[in-house]
């Protein structure tokens, strides 16, 4: 699907069709600005709770709110034209019981508009999944590292490397078996990726995964050199916002120190001219 031809935003089983075909683009995004500058370009935007750590300076997501998630979701659902968005379920709003996530998970669809919803968990995670879709609730999966659990898991590890391969494969297919329309997969070896993908029925949307998964995600802030506090193996830089922004405003003191900045252009007469 080209970003030109497209006319109306993608729905989660047109997403789901594309599955083997031409790469699925996606980004995080949190607010309006950035919406707009991606929506021609990504098949679905998503409104992530890594929001809570490079936007509010959290030092995990584990802190984000359902209110955070609403408030940004209806953010970026302003800047969307043409993309698809998925808003995650933050932590402690869905693990509950199945009755809990659709709950907090309608709340979150009826107050941002958002097409589908994501939330982290493989075999643990079907039933609740399976109850979702059942009740109009799109499901995006995400497994592999989930950045919710790293205290169960120590850390941002790669996950699925050795014996642990089979018990990933085991939640790749039980996540599409339940019905999710897709499924991320987070710092995963290359070589298992592409086994999940060539395996299971919906899309694998990659984040340091393979480049033979089914479309690709990245934190904007992170590809955008706006997020500089760490920067993970699987993260490339395509602009560098941050020192140029850091540039900018060091020029801006420079030049208010000076009396140099406001300009005349920058200033009003006393009188407009007639
Ligand atoms: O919250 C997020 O940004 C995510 C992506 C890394 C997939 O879940």
């Amino acid at each position: 699907m080209s970003a030109t031809a497209r006319k109306a935003a993608p729905m989660p089983d047109d997403i789901r069709a594309m599955k083997g075909g031409t790469p699925i683009v996606s980004l995080t995004a949190y607010t309006t600005p950035m919406a707009q500058m991606m929506d021609a370009h990504c098949d679905f935007v998503l409104v992530g709770d890594s929001v809570g750590m490079v936007l509010h300076g959290m030092p995990s997501t584990l802190g984000v709110t359902m209110e955070m998630m609403i408030l940004h979701g209806k953010a970026v659902a302003r800047g969307l034209k043409q993309s698809m968005m998925v808003v995650d379920m933050p932590f402690g709003s869905y693990e509950e019981s199945p009755a809990q996530a659709f709950r907090n998970a309608a709340d979150l669809m009826a107050e941002t508009g958002a097409g589908a919803v994501k939330l982290e968990g493989g075999r643990h995670m079907a039933e609740t999944i399976a109850f979702l879709v059942a009740r109009g609730v799109p499901v995006m999966a995400h497994i592999g590292l989930t950045p919710q659990s790293i205290n169960t898991l120590g850390g941002y590890k790669v996950q699925g490397r050795g014996a642990a391969a089979a018990a990933l494969m085991a939640d790749a297919r039980a996540v599409s078996d339940a019905g999710a329309f897709s499924v991320v997969l987070e710092k995963v070896p290359a070589a298992l990726a592409d086994q999940i993908t060539a395996e299971i029925a919906i899309p694998t949307i990659g984040i340091g995964a393979s480049v033979n998964c089914d479309g690709q995600i990245l934190v904007v802030d992170d590809m955008l050199g706006l997020f500089t506090a760490f920067k993970p193996k699987f993260v490339k830089r395509y602009a560098a916002l941050g020192s140029d922004g850091e540039a900018a405003i060091a020029s801006f003191a420079e030049e208010v120190r000076a009396r140099a900045f406001p300009g005349p252009e920058h200033s009003f007469a006393d009188k407009a001219p007639t």
